[in-house]
C-alpha cells in the first residue's frame, strides 16, 4: 500500500548547533554552558566535547550540498547563541552572524526552506553566570537576541523556533544534571521552566516586532503517557505523568494556565509567577513542532520498563510507532493548535559500515517509514500535519552520551570527518521524490 502526502508536505532534516558545529571558541565565539559541561570531567559518558563535533562550521557547504542531493525540502538548525552575541547581550561577534547568514543564502539557493531554532540548549556561560534562567534578565536578553537574528535573516528565514524541548532544558539541566548546566534542584528547575515560558512569549514579541511577516513557533517534547491496563489505578497514573510532564508546557502555551496537578505536585514550592505572565506566555503561534521518539507505559507501581516483547533503540527507548498517531490527535483534541510539524524523530541504532562501505541500517529505516505512516493516519483521522523532520541529518553529539548514540541517516566519520548517506538516507530521499511512502519492502 502506498501512503501519499499532501504536495507541499515539507520533508526535511534537523540538527542542533552544539551538536554538529564544532569550532567551539573559533571566531570570537564565547563560551556555552555545553562547552563547560562538557569540559568538565566526568559529565560526558565517553568523555568527549563539541569542540569538533561534525566541524559543519569549515564544512557547511559540503552539508548543503548533501541535504540538496537527499532532496531535502527544508532544513531545520539552531543558531548557537554565544557565537553571535559572546556575552550574550551587548557586543556583538559579525564572524558568528555572517556564519548564518551565509548559511542561509546557500539553503535558500538550494531551494531548501531554512527553519531555525533560536536556543537548543547552548546559553552563553556569561548568562549562566548570571543565574541563568533563573534570572528574569536573561529572558530579556533573548528576547533581544530573538530581534536580532529576525532583523538579520528575517528576509529569508521564514520559520523562526524560540525554544527546543523546554522541558529537557529545565529539567535535565537543572533537576537531573545530565545536562548543562548540571545542576540537581528542583526550585532551580521549575523556575527555569516557567522562565523559559516567559523567555518564550517575550521572544514571540520580539520576533513578530521585528517582522510581522515572519512565522513563530515552539517545539515541545511530547511523549504519550499508555496506561499499562484499563484499571482506574493505572489510568490514574498514566493521565497524572502526562499532565505532570506534557500538559505542563502545552497548557501554559496553548491555554495560559498550569495544570493543577503541578500545583499538587509542587505544593509552596510553585516557581514565582509574575502577574501577566501566564498571559504573556499564551501568544498565539504560527505552528508547533513536536520531537516524538517513545511513549511510556505507566502503571501504578511504575514504569513498565522494558515492556515485554517490546523492540528498543540504543538510547533505551521503546520503538511505538502507533503511539505518535495516537499523540497527535491527543493534542488536536484537547487543544486548539496551530499547523503543527514533526520537528525531530528517529532512532539511535548501532551501525557498521558493511565491506562494501555501505551502512545497512534497515533497523533505522522502518523506524521511520513506520513514523511516517502513522503520521499520515494521523492527518487522515484530521489532524493538521505540515512537516517532518528527520532526527538527525548527520551522526552526532548526543549530549551525555558523546558520539556513543548515532542518530543520523548520514554517517560520519570522525577521524576524518568523511560522510556516507546510509540506507536509510537513500531510502529517505525516494521517499520525497514520491513524496509517498511504501508500505512492506523498501
Ligand atoms: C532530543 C533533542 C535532540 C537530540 C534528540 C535525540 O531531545 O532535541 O537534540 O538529542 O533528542
Amino acid at each position: 500500500m502506498t501512503h501519499t502526502f499532501p504536495h507541499n508536505f515539507l520533508w526535511g532534516a534537523a540538527t542542533a548547533s552544539y551538536q554538529i558545529e564544532g569550532a567551539w571558541d573559533a571566531d570570537g565565539k564565547g563560551e556555552s554552558i555545553w562547552d563547560r559541561f562538557s569540559h568538565t570531567p566526568g559529565k560526558i559518558e565517553d568523555n568527549s566535547t563539541g569542540d569538533v563535533a561534525c566541524d559543519h562550521y569549515r564544512r557547511w557547504r559540503e552539508d548543503v550540498a548533501l541535504m540538496r542531493r537527499l532532496g531535502l525540502k527544508a532544513y531545520r538548525f539552531s543558531t548557537s547563541w554565544p557565537r553571535v552575541l559572546p556575552c550574550g547581550r551587548g557586543r556583538l561577534e559579525p564572524r558568528g552572524l555572517d556564519f548564518y547568514d551565509h548559511l542561509v543564502d546557500a539553503l535558500c539557493a538550494a531551494n531548501i526552506e531554512p527553519f531555525l531554532t533560536l536556543y537548543h540548549w547552548d546559553l552563553p556561560q556569561a548568562l549562566q553566570d548570571e543565574g541563568g534562567w533563573t534570572n528574569r534578565d536573561v529572558c530579556h536578553a533573548f528576547a533581544d537576541y530573538a530581534a536580532l537574528m529576525v532583523k538579520r535573516l528575517g528576509d529569508r528565514v521564514r520559520y523562526w523556533t524560540t525554544f527546543n524541548e523546554p522541558a529537557v532544558a529545565a529539567f535535565d539541566g537543572n533537576l537531573m544534571g545530565e545536562h548543562a548546566p548540571g545542576i540537581q534542584d528542583p526550585r532551580v528547575a521549575y523556575q527555569v521552566a516557567h522562565n523559559l515560558m516567559v523567555a518564550h512569549g517575550l521572544a514571540v514579541q520580539a520576533v513578530r516586532a521585528a517582522r510581522p511577516d515572519v512565522d513563530a513557533g515552539i517545539v515541545l517534547n511530547l511523549w504519550t503517557s499508555d496506561p499499562a491496563s484499563d484499571s482506574p489505578a493505572d489510568l490514574a497514573a498514566a493521565e497524572l505523568a502526562w499532565q505532570r510532564g506534557e500538559a505542563l508546557f502545552l497548557d501554559a502555551v496553548f491555554k495560559g494556565y498550569y495544570p493543577s496537578a503541578v500545583y499538587d505536585l509542587l505544593g509552596g514550592a510553585m516557581p514565582e509567577i509574575r502577574s501577566g505572565d501566564m498571559a504573556l506566555i499564551t501568544q498565539e503561534l504560527d505552528y508547533v513542532g513536536v520531537n516524538f521518539y517513545s511513549r511510556n507505559l505507566v502503571g501504578a507501581e511504575g514504569n513498565v520498563n522494558p515492556v515485554p516483547g517490546a523492540e528498543y533503540t540504543e538510547m533505551g527507548w521503546e520503538v511505538c510507532a502507533p503511539a505518535l498517531r495516537r499523540l497527535l490527535n491527543r493534542i488536536n483534541r484537547d487543544y486548539r493548535l496551530p499547523p503543527i510539524y514533526i520537528t525531530e524523530n528517529g532512532a539511535a541504532f548501532k551501525d557498521e559500515v558493511s565491506a562494501d562501505g555501505k551502512i545497512h541500517d534497515p533497523r533505522r529505516l522502518d523506524y521511520l517509514k513506520n513514523h511516517f505512516i502513522q503520521t499520515r493516519l494521523a492527518m487522515q483521522d484530521g489532524v493538521d500535519v505540515r512537516g517532518y523532520f528527520v532526527w538527525s541529518l548527520l551522526d552526532n553529539f548526543e549530549w551525555g552520551h558523546g558520539y556513543s548514540k548515532r542518530f543520523g541517516i548520514v554517517r560520519v566519520n570522525y577521524e576524518t570527518q568523511e560522510r556516507v548517506v546510509k540506507d536509510s538516507g537513500e531510502w529517505y530521499a525516494r521517499v520525497i521524490a514520491a513524496n509517498a511512502v511504501e508500505e512492506g519492502q523498501p
